[in-house]
């Protein structure tokens, strides 16, 4: 079985962004995949975040991945801070990789460019990031369009650290969903729908109260023309509810196209509120379930012990290679 891996940050809720480009998709994998997913706990402090508020995310973030669809029996859930030998392995990567690289990453560049302030932390994220990817040797490391920078530094370091090391690390391949990999906010549809949106009007939350999602969704911005067509230049609004429509419906775009000719963006939005409505029900339905009781720190502790495994196994290999270790182990 080929591997997989990929997580999220529990900064802020859950989107349909992430839901859309992440976390279906990872369900969408389980059954053909060996899977890790974690919570990327130690990404989300390079903000600020209210202590109470980052418990409450991250809980939250793990329940709705079992809430989607994934199964701890399937798939290794885990939270990044429980297996210590990301940050350690993180370091060493870290002294391989140039300021030039990590400062020509978009995510930084973007901080930089709005003038925020900035810690060394975010500077450094990718490091951290190629540690958690290359700790586990995957073939695929499924996400959404704006992380296919970091993926692609990740492979340029693994290759670096084979040649200067000899062969220790899996190359990995980022893996793009061709529709839904970058959900636009629905405010505005030329920027990435985003949980650090300001007025949360663009933005659908999983956990939303179903009324207000559906509100979202018929309030989007669309163009004055009213015909339901995928041109992501000219008409990038329906275009990405037309996205939102296939991924969620598991139809086609232009299927979709096919029944609102002639039919005017009301009808489509109506329907496609219902559409979002019934996916978040289902989740949130379930996500009530697991949210009671000891259920979730169970997982995510037999999560942390499968992780652990393989984790030490590299950061030994690695120490060895480098010459960190003067005894074997
Ligand atoms: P994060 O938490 O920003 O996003 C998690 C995943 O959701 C995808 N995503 C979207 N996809 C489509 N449309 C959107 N509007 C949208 N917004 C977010 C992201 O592309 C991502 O796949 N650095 C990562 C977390 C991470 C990670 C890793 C991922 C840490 N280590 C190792 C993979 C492998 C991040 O900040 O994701």
């Amino acid at each position: 079985m080929k591997r997989m891996l990929s997580g999220i940050k529990p900064t802020g809720r859950v989107t349909l962004g992430n839901y859309i480009g992440a976390i279906k998709p990872f369900v969408s994998y389980q059954d053909e995949y060996e899977m890790f997913i974690f919570v990327a706990n130690l990404h989300s402090m390079t903000v600020y975040q209210e202590p109470k508020e980052l418990r409450q995310n991250t809980k939250d973030l793990i329940a709705l991945y079992i809430a989607a669809g994934l199964d701890p029996k399937k798939c290794t859930l885990f939270l990044q801070s429980d297996v210590l030998e990301h940050a350690q392995l993180g370091w060493y990567l870290g002294c391989m990789v140039n300021m030039g690289e990590l400062s020509r990453m978009t995510q930084y560049k973007d901080k930089v460019a709005k003038g925020e302030s900035i810690g060394a932390g975010i500077f450094n994220y990718p490091s951290l990031m190629n540690a958690d990817i290359l700790m586990y040797d995957p073939d695929y490391v499924p996400v959404g369009e704006d992380q296919k920078q970091h993926v692609e530094l990740c492979r340029d370091i693994a290759e670096r650290f084979n040649s200067r090391y000899s062969d220790t690390f899996k190359i990995p391949e980022p893996l793009i969903a061709k529709v839904g990999s970058r959900i636009m906010d629905l405010q505005n549809p030329t920027k990435k729908m985003s949980k650090s949106d300001e007025t949360s009007k663009g933005c659908i939350y999983i956990l939303d109260d179903i009324n207000v999602s559906k509100k979202k969704i018929k309030s989007a911005v669309t163009d004055s023309d009213s015909h339901v067509h995928f041109d992501p230049i000219h008409k990038p609004g329906i275009s990405n509810l037309l996205e939102i429509y296939s991924i969620l419906s598991n139809r086609s775009i232009e299927d979709i196209e096919n029944q609102y000719e002639g039919k005017g963006y009301g009808e489509f939005k109506t329907d496609l509120a219902e559409i979002v409505g019934q996916e978040l029900e289902k989740i949130q339905k379930r996500y009530k379930e697991i949210t009671t009781g000891s259920y979730l720190d169970d997982i995510l502790e037999e999560g942390a012990q499968k992780a652990r495994i393989i984790a030490r196994k590299k950061l030994s290999k690695v120490e060895r290679k480098i010459g960190i270790t003067i005894k074997k182990r």
